[in-house]
């Protein structure tokens, strides 16, 4: 069994090796009214939420909880209120039980979730590149093995996911944004508008100057002309979105040629975006790379990948105890 509480969604999995037999997911809505996630209260719905999605994981995988071989859980990064919650269960149903604890990384997990079974999906061979980008992360990652990885670039600032969530609420439209503006993205002229891409010479990104850029832009049209956004939203979404992609892309086509790897995997909430998909596929064509992204259900936060890395952590007798204490920060 795998546990997962970094963030706002309370998650448990059963896996029987890297088969997935259930993947229960609890999204906290409560968040929503505050616009962003609200530490506080995202451990409490964590606490709430706990006992009744493992009971659902056990029942839907049709298991007993006395057949389980290991519990696995999510030791950081994330919030540590909403850690805390996580860990503490799993070691006390780890001791009840009488079965090995396993720590798992969450970023190794958005990477490792390209190897869970499916049927309809092939894997990416080793070694390939790996981005996750979601509402938390930005993390660009060569990948040589299973647990042999190293980050070569990160976001220096916000998330991408933050980076379109930010830009929505400047236009006023409802939390977590992202989605609404890839849907007007996809009727709008990605070129109307011109937004800035940070030069930075190395693989790590940065999104703060765009936000900042987005704002005075619409603060100043909206002060010509209040009604700028309504009549223009599908092309500022598309020119938001376009920009965003391409800071992506350019610092991927860059990692493929100091690397010469052309396998990329993306994972993370983010890779449910149009533009960032029609990318991959355009640099797929053009550029013959092979380009990998997991079922949206193991895209965003979710245990069974947790799972995953737990399976293969296990076949390593790769365990820890009940001295595991959970990491807000915890370096790759
Ligand atoms: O992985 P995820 O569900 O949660 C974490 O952040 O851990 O990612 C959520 C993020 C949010 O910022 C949301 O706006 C963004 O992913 N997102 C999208 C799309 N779907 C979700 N951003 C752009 N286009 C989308 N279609
Ligand atoms: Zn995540």
């Amino acid at each position: 069994m795998a546990i997962e509480s970094s963030c706002d969604d309370t998650s448990a999995a059963v896996l029987r090796n890297s088969e997935v037999l259930s993947n229960v997911v609890a999204t906290q809505k409560v968040h929503e009214a505050y616009g962003g996630i609200v530490p506080e209260l995202a451990s409490r719905a964590h606490q709430q939420n706990i006992v009744p999605v493992v009971h659902q994981a056990l029942a839907i995988a049709n298991i007993d909880k006395k057949q389980l071989s290991a519990i696995a859980f999510t030791r950081g990064p994330g919030l540590l209120g909403s850690l805390l919650v996580g860990t503490s269960f799993a070691k006390s149903l780890a001791l009840a039980l009488e079965i090995p604890l396993i720590e798992v990384h969450h970023m190794q997990a958005h990477i490792l979730a390209h190897f869970i079974d499916e049927e309809d999906s092939g894997k990416p061979e080793f070694p390939f590149l790996a981005l996750t980008i979601s509402g938390g992360h930005t993390q660009l990652v060569h990948v040589r093995n299973y647990l042999d990885m190293e980050v070569i670039g990160e976001t220096l600032d916000d998330a991408v996911g933050e980076a379109f969530d930010k830009s929505a609420k400047v236009l006023g439209l409802s939390y977590p944004g992202g989605p609404m503006i890839d849907k007007y993205a996809q009727k709008g002229d990605p070129k109307a508008f011109a937004f800035p891409i940070p030069k930075m010479a190395d693989l790590n990104f940065s999104f703060s100057g765009l936000k900042t850029s987005i704002l005075y832009f619409i603060q100043k049209e909206t002060a010509k002309n209040p009604g700028f956004v309504k009549e223009n939203l599908e092309d500022i979404c598309a020119s938001i979105q376009y920009t965003i992609v391409r800071i992506l892309m350019e610092k991927l086509e860059k990692a493929v040629r100091q690397t010469g790897i052309t396998t990329v995997a993306v994972g993370g909430g983010v890779s449910a975006n149009s533009g960032v998909r029609s990318a991959l596929e355009q640099a797929s064509l053009d550029k013959g790379w092979t380009c990998f992204i997991p079922k949206l259900e193991y895209c965003t936060d979710n245990a069974a990948m947790i799972g995953i890395v737990g399976y293969l952590k296990y076949l390593e007798g790769n365990f820890t105890d009940q001295k595991s204490t959970p990491l807000a920060r915890y370096s790759l």
